[in-house]
Order: structure tokens, then C-alpha cells, then sequence
């Protein structure tokens, strides 16, 4: 007997749940009424009958669970949610303490719940539903009779996308006090290990390289030790068969939902199984889980291709928009904004910056945003940190008067603020030392000269909040960038027990998640970025509040091209800040022509960052004709499909094309990096076009069918010299 619903269904008498998301099925079996099996995640399979059952032998040192003969021990078995301490010696998904000292548990199988939609995570981000039917979810319950630990595994299906999420939360049921040590999101024992691993690694102005790597028999991880999911390594792991490519093949992709602390895992073991982690980084965490509470972990997404890493990243593409993002700017095209920083950094003043906005509203730029330095006594990064009031040095006139000033040219008006920081030179840490994350005797580390604020304590978010109230209500602000410039050290929190120190860096977390829900529900009307050094909070727990971010301090169009590459594996383009800046550039000194910056920047949420009154006329008329471009083709950048062509990690050359959702419409880009002598010719081969359909390159009036621009390609002219572009843009006749 079979309980239906359309994409999870329970299966009473081989105990499988089957999960179905879009072409995908995930299936998991119950052994002995205890055990949860992992069985299997992949193509979509109609009927799972248990071909790839399980065979059961005596192997050496795999001990045997109370009960149970030689030939069973949970070292040999795939699981769906490990436990540490009872015969698998593999890493846990979970560890707890008990008073006795002890971290044995042993969750059993108790029952389910299968229903329609998605219920939200308590205090954190994550993907939702805007309607029932859309998804469906399973609840699995697991207990420990002898403690009385509860845990609720939560699968959610859904239908349209090949996606699915995973989470845990645990329930102290029992009358002791459990210290939770490990508490991971999501755990799946693949059966074989013949996958390569991706992930995205960096540094600050070179955020989300894609590294490659083949898995071998032991452990291999990325993880964040920073407080934040850093520029060091992304929350964003992909495992894809050996022969998996752009284009084709199997990849499986698994996405935090978080901004802290992570940890991505994989453990190949002696039998070749692949277990695969993601979830709160263990390391320096604990949460003391008194009876009757709980403890909910974050959400993975977990997206399945069976068409290569572009099919994946289309799926999260859409999913990110349209179920993670949200507010009034979610389906809005986004300004085309021109930022101060790197025109002027701490130095202006009120005529200085009037003079770039009128510049930059006469070439067509909708959207100003006033960087650090607006507030407080701040001429350099020393000061006033945490004392967000106007500095009438540069602004006499105030806020207000700014704002409307720019208005009245016809432009939106955004302003930068940093409210998880202080510096130790201003008025709220004179006010408030011990506001600062700190452990007792310790002097306290300083990053860009700055402390961190105690988000993990709600006296300080709540000051937060009433500060960039007033600020956010003293003007009729169009846009906020969120800044977050320093990763935390002494960890610790002047308010909580000794027993609780370890909770810090996740209540941080979560504190910052209540400030920004918050702030964005009170002002929703603003566009919020979100920022930290560039790139260092790129990811899906921050576009949950901020639907953009800004994606690196390194504004180096060269650069940009493995920046953006690497962040769109998972991340929508529409959510990724790229900047025209002027040469040499700022980060890397190289001098790269006006076209290659414009294109490149125009490849995601677009906008200017240099002084656009110093340029020639010749420049101004470039930027002119790169704003008109990219008002034309902005909705298909921003809310098409994108493909990936040529990948800048492998060559030299980079591409990709944007294409509308009917097809009706493309932009492609290609770059070449450094020109050679003699160089081959370039064929390049589109994606993503109706084969059906014929289409005009807007550039030359010429037409030619989708099908032959994607298999026979279109020839690029020859490119003489160093950092070129050249675009094509495609309509259907
Ligand atoms: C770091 C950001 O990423 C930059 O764009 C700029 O806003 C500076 N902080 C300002 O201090």
C-alpha cells in the first residue's frame, strides 16, 4: 500500500520514501524500523524496486550493534543522518553531550509527516514557498529514548526546480541538559566515490575561484573559522562525475543557507562510499540544549544536474530569484548606480560629490550612492564607527539636504553604513567598551582598526537597529549598502555563561539575521546590498534579506572575469555588483580599455565607481553608449538564463551569453585576456538559442538560425592586442 502525495511518496511495505523534485529522485529506505538508509540521489528513477540492495557481509573491525550479528554494522551501511559512537566510524552528522560526560546517542526511527509547502525556519533564512502547491515536505522523526532526544529531519521538494533542502532541528524531550557539539545541516552517504570535487576558494579582491579536484580515500573539507562565510571559501560545494563538464553530466550542488561559521565535508571511506557534510562549522561551537528547548540547523540546498555545472547553476539561478530573494526589488530591474569609493574615498565634501552626481545623471546613470566617510568625525578608516550621524564637516547641510539635492536631478539616492562595527575611536564605544565581542582578560585583535559589536547580545542589536532607523528615516533613502569589513577574533560575549561562550559566533549570526529582517521589513522600500570587503558575504543567507551583493573590492575588469565566473556557479548575475572603476586600477594597477571594463561590468548588476568628471569626452561618450546598451539588454541579463562558454580558469579567453526566457533575445560576451602573435581564429559557439529560430546580430543586420550559431558558431573578427571584448547581440526574426 502506497500514501500519495504528487512528489513524496511513502512506500509502506519496502519503507522508502521516494522523493521527486524536477527530473530528480532522492530515495530513502528504513532498515530494521531503526535505520535510516541512504539509497539513492540522481536522475529520476519511475519505480525504485531496490535493485542497488544492500548486501550485508562480516567485515573486519566493523563492529555489531548490540543485537545484531557480525555480518551488520553501521561502518558498512550509507545513512541518511550519522551517529557517532555505536559501530560507524566515519564522521557523525551529529555529536551530543551528556551530563554523564558521555557523547553516545543512538536516534531510532519513530514516524513522518508528509504535506504540502514549506514551513519557514524559526530566526533563520531560507528558500521558501509563495504558495502550497509548489512544494511538498517530509518530516522524519528520530528519537533517543534513553535521553529523550528528538530530531526532525526536513526534506522539501521542489516540483519546478531540481532542487532540494535539507535541514535538522533537535528537541530536548528529556529531562537533562544536552550540550550539542556537532549539529550538521545535512548528510548523504553516496555509494561509490567516483566523483570529482568543486569548490570556491580565495581571498579578499579574489573571491570564488573554482578549484577541481579528483575525491580520495579520506577527508577533505572547506570550511569558515572567520564568523562569516568569508572570501576564503564560499558555503558552495559541487560533487560531479569524472567526465561531468559544463554542458554535460551528472553534478550534484549543495548550498548553505548561512552566513557564519560552515563546514563542507567529504569523507571517502574503505569501501569507497562518499559521505558528503554541510552544515554550522563544529569547530569552537557548542549549544547547551536545556529540556523543552530546541535547536534548528540552517538549510542546504541540494541541486541535482544531469546536465553538466550550467544546468545546475540555471536551477539555482532561478530558484535564488524567485524563492530565496525577496521583497519589491525582487522582479524590479535594478539602477545602474555610480558608487564614490574609488573616486574619492574619504575625501569630499557636498560640492564634490553634487558635481559626480550631476555628471553622472547627464550620462544616463539612475542611481547614487554615497560611500564611507558620511558620518560621524570619519576621514579615515580609524574613526566613528558606530556613530551614525551626519558628519556636518562635509555634509553642512545634513542628509536630508543631499538626498533631495539628487533627486531633484532625477537620481536615486543610497548611502553605505557598517552597523556590525565599532571603532574604539568613537562616541558609542566611549559610551558602551563593553559592547564589543571580547573574552575576559584577553586584549582585543583589531581588523582595519575596528571591533566587532556583540550581535549575540539583543540590548546591541536593538541599539542597532534604532540607530539606522534614524538614519534610514531622516532621508528619503532609495538604496543601503550593508558593509562588513573585518572578520571576528576573541569570540566570546560578555553576557553569556562560561557553559554558553561557544554559542557566540552563531548568536551572532542570528542576531544579525533579526537586525536585517527587521530593518528590511521596516524600510521596504529600499534596495539593499549587502557587502563585506567586496565578496566576503556572498552568499544565499544574506541575499535572503539583501537581494544583491557586492561581489569584490577588486573592480580589475581582468579579474572580474574569474570573479563573476566563479560566483555565478551558484549565485543569480542579477545578484552580483560589478563596477566600472578607472586605470590603472585601483587593486591591480593594470590599465584595461573603457570597452573590456564596461562589458565586464555590464555582465552583472552594473554600475560605475570612478570620478566621472575627470573623463575625456571621448570617455564620456562611451560610458553614454554602454549605459543605452545595457538599459536595452538589462532584463535579459538580469532576469534570463545564462550560460557559460569559455571558462577564464582554463584558458585564455572567457564567455558566456545571456539569453531571454522565450528565446527571443541574447547578448553574448567574449574576452581574450593576453593577445598572442599570430594568433588562431575564434569560432565561438553559442548557447542557450531555440534552434528553431532565426536570429538577426543586431551589430551587422545578418540572420542565422539558432541552430547554426550553437553548433557551427559565429566567427569573432580578429583581436589584436591585450584585454578585448566583443559583444553580439542577438534578436529572433
Ligand atoms: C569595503 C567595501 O567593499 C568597499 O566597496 C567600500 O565600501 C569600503 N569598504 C568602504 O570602507
Amino acid at each position: 500500500m502506497t500514501e500519495k502525495f504528487t512528489n513524496i511518496y511513502f512506500d509502506f511495505e519496502k519503507n522508502i520514501f521516494h522523493l521527486k523534485a524536477k527530473n530528480t529522485s532522492y530515495i530513502i529506505r528504513i532498515i530494521k524500523n531503526k535505520y535510516l538508509v541512504h539509497s539513492y540521489f540522481g536522475k529520476e528513477i519511475k519505480n525504485y524496486n531496490i535493485a542497488n540492495d544492500l548486501i550485508y557481509l562480516d567485515r573486519g573491525f566493523s563492529p555489531n550493534p548490540s543485537g545484531e550479528d557480525r555480518s551488520f554494522s553501521l561502518d558498512t551501511i550509507p545513512q541518511e543522518y550519522p551517529a557517532y559512537g555505536n559501530t560507524d566510524f566515519r564522521t557523525p552528522a551529529y555529536q551530543i553531550q551528556l551530563e554523564n560526560g558521555s557523547t553516545i546517542t543512538d536516534l531510532s526511527y519513530v514516524g513522518y509527516k508528509i504535506f504540502k509547502g514549506k514551513p519557514k525556519l524559526k530566526g533563520l533564512p531560507a528558500t521558501y514557498v509563495e504558495n502550497d502547491d509548489e512544494a511538498e515536505t517530509l518530516e522524519i522523526e528520530m528519537k533517543d529514548d534513553v535521553i529523550g532526544l528528538k530530531v526532525i529531519l526536513s526534506y522539501t521538494v521542489y516540483k519546478d526546480f531540481s532542487a532540494i533542502t535539507r535541514t535538522a532541528r533537535f528537541i530536548n524531550e528529556g529531562n537533562q541538559r544536552l550540550k550539542i557539539l556537532r549539529a550538521l545541516s545535512m548528510n548523504i552517504d553516496f555509494r561509490d566515490s567516483d566523483f570529482d570535487f568543486i569548490n570556491f576558494q580565495g581571498a579578499h579582491c579574489r573571491e570564488r575561484h573554482i578549484e577541481r579536484k579528483s575525491l580520495f580515500t579520506g577527508m577533505q573539507s572547506v570550511e569558515s573559522r572567520r564568523g562569516t562565510s568569508s572570501h576564503q571559501q564560499n558555503p558552495f560545494i559541487v560533487l560531479l562525475r569524472k567526465n561531468a563538464d559544463e554542458d554535460y553530466g551528472e553534478v550534484y550542488g549543495f548550498n548553505f543557507v548561512y552566513s557564519g561559521n560552515f563546514l563542507a565535508q567529504i569523507e571517502v571511506d574503505q569501501f569507497q562510499t562518499t559521505r558528503i557534510q554541510m552544515g554550522i562549522n563544529p569547530f569552537d561551537f557548542s549549544w547547551i540544549l536545556e529540556p523543552t528547548e530546541d535547536f534548528q540547523c540552517p538549510e542546504v540546498v541540494m541541486v541535482y544536474s544531469a546536465n553538466g555545472l550550467g544546468e545546475m547553476s540555471r536551477t539555482y539561478h532561478d530558484l535564488y530569484r524567485s524563492r530565496l530573494c525577496r521583497g519589491i526589488h525582487k522582479y524590479k530591474e535594478r539602477p545602474i548606480l555610480i558608487n564614490n569609493w574609488e573616486a574619492t574615498y574619504f575625501d569630499f565634501n557636498q560640492d564634490k560629490i553634487e558635481k559626480i552626481a550631476n555628471c553622472a545623471k547627464e550620462l544616463g546613470i539612475e542611481l547614487f550612492v554615497l560611500d564611507d566617510g558620511w558620518f560621524g568625525n570619519r576621514d579615515d578608516d580609524k574613526s566613528s564607527l558606530g556613530d551614525w550621524f551626519v558628519n556636518k564637516k562635509k555634509l553642512p547641510d545634513g542628509l536630508n539636504c543631499i538626498v533631495n539635492k539628487v533627486h531633484g536631478m532625477g537620481m536615486q539616492f543610497g548611502i553605505w553604513i557598517e552597523p556590525e562595527m565599532i571603532s574604539e575611536n568613537s562616541e558609542l564605544f566611549r559610551k558602551h567598551p563593553d559592547w564589543v565581542l571580547q573574552v575576559p582578560g584577553r586584549k582585543l585583535s583589531t581588523g582595519r582598526d575596528q571591533l566587532v559589536l556583540d550581535f549575540s547580545r539583543q540590548e546591541v542589536c536593538d541599539e542597532v537597529i534604532r540607530m539606522i532607523s534614524e538614519v534610514l528615516s531622516s532621508a528619503p533613502i532609495n538604496y543601503v549598502k550593508w558593509d562588513m569589513n573585518r572578520h571576528l577574533t576573541e569570540v566570546g560575549s560578555k553576557t553569556l555563561p562560561y557553559e554558553r561562550q561557544r554559542e557566540t559566533a552563531h548568536r551572532y549570526v542570528l542576531g544579525l539575521y533579526r537586525v536585517l529582517d527587521v530593518l528590511t521589513s521596516k524600510f521596504p522600500n529600499i534596495l539593499f546590498e549587502s557587502c563585506s570587503g567586496g565578496g566576503g558575504r556572498f552568499d544565499a543567507g544574506m541575499l535572503y534579506y539583501m537581494p544583491q551583493t557586492w561581489t569584490s573590492d577588486n573592480t580589475d575588469a581582468i579579474s572580474r572575469l574569474k570573479i563573476q565566473y566563479g560566483t555565478s556557479m551558484a549565485y543569480p548575475v542579477i545578484t552580483m555588483g560589478a563596477h566600472v572603476s578607472t586605470v590603472p586600477n585601483h587593486q591591480v594597477r593594470r590599465i584595461t580599455s573603457m570597452d573590456i571594463r564596461g562589458h565586464v561590468a555590464m555582465s552583472g548588476n552594473f554600475g560605475y565607481e570612478l570620478d566621472v568628471t575627470l573623463l575625456s569626452d571621448e570617455e564620456k561618450n562611451k560610458v553614454k553608449e554602454q549605459i543605452i546598451m545595457y538599459k536595452e539588454v538589462r532584463n535579459v541579463i538580469q532576469f534570463g538564463d545564462f550560460y557559460r562558454i569559455i571558462s577564464p580558469f582554463e584558458t585564455n579567453e572567457a564567455s558566456w551569453i545571456f539569453v531571454s526566457k522565450d528565446k527571443n533575445e541574447a547578448i553574448a560576451f567574449y574576452f581574450k585576456v593576453l593577445g598572442e602573435a599570430n594568433a588562431p581564429l575564434k569560432i565561438l559557439k553559442l548557447k542557450g538559442l531555440d534552434e528553431n529560430k532565426n536570429y538577426e546580430i543586431i551589430e551587422t543586420g545578418k540572420v542565422f538560425g539558432g541552430d547554426e550559431l550553437m553548433n557551427g558558431g559565429i566567427s569573432i573578427p580578429y583581436l589584436e592586442g591585450d584585454f578585448k571584448s566583443y559583444v553580439i547581440r542577438l534578436k529572433s526574426k
